[in-house]
């Protein structure tokens, strides 16, 4: 008989907080986005939580604060999503970098890294001027630098999933897949599918 985890019918997101992290460009908010509708739960972009709390743009606060600033702030806001009901949640790409606040979506959430190439990446936030990291010097350099410095602990993610230059629906697609794949084994006790 195929217990109700394994169900085809089970949506994998409805019991779980589903946080996507990686950096800036990949995707994360657009790809959140669909993935909330298509589970139907509740779509949060942290950032945007975060410039509510601040009163002001993150250009703003870190201009005005500094970049420990923002972080603080930052850490805060994700521990109180992370006490939320089930949800899916976009970080700002610097958030998993942070011990504390990786070691709280480790407990409390199941994690997916959407891992893009420097190309993509590039593409994907040129024109923009919303993040403060990208606006002093070459983008270009700052996201390679950022590759080499952070995809090693994005690594530590629950579930990676490759971006590339697909577009948002695809890759939520293939989140999705990932994820029924996944919950099963990581929320399912142990004993109740024992034979
Ligand atoms: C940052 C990424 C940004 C934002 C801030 C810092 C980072 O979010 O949190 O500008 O450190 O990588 P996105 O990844 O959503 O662009």
């Amino acid at each position: 008989m195929t217990s109700a985890a394994h169900s085809p019918s089970r949506n994998p997101g409805q019991d779980t907080i589903i946080v996507l992290v990686g950096l800036m460009g990949a995707g994360k908010s657009c790809v959140g986005r669909r993935m909330a509708q298509r589970l139907d739960i509740p779509f949060i972009d942290a950032d945007l939580e975060v410039e509510a709390a601040a009163g002001c743009s993150i250009v703003d606060i870190f201009e005005q604060y500094g970049e420990e600033a923002f972080r603080d702030g930052e850490r805060r806001v994700i521990a109180r999503l992370l006490d939320g009901p089930p949800s899916i949640i976009a970080t700002g790409g610097g958030a998993f970098i942070d011990e504390q606040t990786r070691a709280l979506i480790g407990e409390k959430a199941l994690s997916v890294w959407l891992r893009a190439d420097l190309d993509t990446l590039v593409s994907r936030t040129s024109g923009r001027s919303h993040r403060p990291l990208l606006n002093s010097s070459d983008p270009r350099e700052i996201l390679s630098a950022l590759i080499d410095q952070r995809y090693p602990v994005y690594a530590e993610a629950d579930v990676v999933v490759d971006t590339g230059s697909d577009n948002a629906n695809v890759t939520c697609g293939r989140v999705i897949d990932a994820l029924a794949d996944h919950i099963p084994a990581v929320k399912t006790s142990p004993t109740s599918d024992a034979s």
